[in-house]
């Protein structure tokens, strides 16, 4: 394998991670359908439990026998090694699924007693794991609203010698608030004494990796849906953990027993979307820019959810400016009304998709109120500013104009 480290992740992503010697010259990974591997001898067989279970870790240069495809496989190690160069992590690690990724990495570092805080509002499947699931293993979730002031965070972490995580999804699920990263980090680090260590995590799904990079602003660790743009076609499920390796041994001990890693094939599918994972996103962007353009004109619309708009207010442009270097392909607009007309919206659209996910090729629009979010109490929604006559677009690569006068024939119906 060369030495790329001064190549930019576009170039390195070709060759990093992967030695074409060890797989009869293929160019591009084979795919290892298999359960388990041979070990050439029992002491090997040993070694490499002994640092799958981490009871002892591996030397420098050492190269750990594959063991059995829910602990490692050669196309979940190949993706691993190269998803880390943009987030400039040191180790990931491949599970089935994003809530796999964000339950399984949780729960690895929280004991029964210790408290997690939570930017609110996040996604509708990880609140759910927060305030109904992790509960029951008497470990305490409370959150704040993701653009809180760092004062409040302080005051909760300062108070509660309990808090052991301070988890920010950024920008939030469906209302783009951005949190205040680096801000999280500085109070982790400043409250991080003696055995009380504060992890601070970031759920980078909706910017990750190529706008925005929490583990360069001082995060521990970085959790994706690789469902969405790190896939990108809408044909799998699949998440990352990423960090420091002595954090990511942690997590794939626990990965193994969970029994939450992916398969071959997924991961597989996943690194044939890495070469075009930049170019993706960086065009979704420029059709979504486009589309705001024209919903900020739309009489129907009375307001949008984007990153850097004057109306996300003067603490969020400055927080977006600071953490990002873009703006991504997911737009949230409230439209004039309330559910009723925002479902004329959704039900009249004739190229956009109605389904939930987001960060594939195809554009996806959907009501997070009545769909991704509806776990929620009306309470919680109506905190988090998730109402009714809210709508969450991915913007996908068709032709922008046509995604223009799609949404314009459906927003004139309103
Ligand atoms: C921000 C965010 N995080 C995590 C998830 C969960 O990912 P998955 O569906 O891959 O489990 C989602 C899913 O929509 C999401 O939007």
């Amino acid at each position: 394998m060369s030495n790329d480290s001064h190549l930019k992740p576009q170039t390195s992503i070709f060759s990093k991670g992967y030695d074409p010697q060890r797989s009869e010259g293929a160019a591009i990974p084979p795919v290892f359908r298999t359960s388990t591997f041979l070990f050439k001898n029992s002491e090997e067989g040993k070694r490499a439990f002994e640092i799958a279970y981490g009871l002892s870790p591996a030397k420098t240069g050492e190269s750990p026998a594959l063991i059995y495809t829910r602990v490692n496989n050669p196309n979940s190690e190949i993706l691993e090694g190269k998803v880390i160069v943009w987030d400039g992590a040191e180790e990931a690690a491949l599970f089935a699924s994003g809530m796999g990724a964000i339950s399984g990495t949780c729960l690895t570092f929280l004991k029964p007693g210790d408290t997690l805080i939570f930017s609110d509002p996040v996604y509708g499947g990880t609140e759910h794991f927060f305030r109904a699931l992790l509960p029951q293993f008497n470990i305490n979730t409370k959150f704040f609203p993701a653009d809180a002031s760092m004062e409040v965070i302080e005051d909760l972490v300062k108070n509660d010698p309990t808090i052991k995580i301070i988890y920010l999804e950024s920008p939030a699920n469906p209302t783009m608030t951005i949190c205040d990263v680096p801000g999280a980090a500085a109070i982790a680090k400043k409250y991080s004494i003696g055995n009380r260590q504060i992890l601070v995590m970031v759920d980078n799904t909706f910017m990750g990796p190529i706008f925005s990079a929490p583990l360069k602003m001082g995060a521990d660790i970085v959790l994706y849906s690789a469902t969405k743009f790190f896939g990108g076609h809408s044909d799998l499920v699949a998440g990352f953990s990423m960090g420091r390796h002595d954090l990511m041994v942690q997590v794939k001990a626990y990965r193994t027993i969970l029994g939450s890693n992916s398969d071959p094939d997924t991961a597989w599918l996943i690194h044939r979307s890495l070469g075009t994972l930049q170019i993706r996103m960086e065009n979704q962007q420029k059709n979504a820019v486009r589309i705001v353009d024209f919903l900020l004109s739309h009489p129907s619309v009375e307001r949008l959810a984007y990153p850097g708009l004057d109306c996300m207010g003067q603490r969020q442009i400055e927080l977006w400016k600071s953490q990002f270097t873009g703006t991504g392909s997911i737009v949230s607009f409230f439209v004039k009304g309330g559910a009723a007309e925002a479902y004329r919206v959704l039900d009249s659209v004739k190229h956009m998709k109605l389904a939930v996910s987001l960060g594939g090729i195809e554009s996806l629009i959907e009501h997070p109120s009545s769909m991704t979010h509806s776990d929620m109490t009306a309470e919680q929604k109506n905190n988090a500013g998730i109402t009714e006559n809210l709508i969450r677009l991915s913007v996908g690569l068709e032709d922008a104009e046509d995604l223009i006068s799609d949404l314009k024939q459906a927003l004139d119906k309103v």
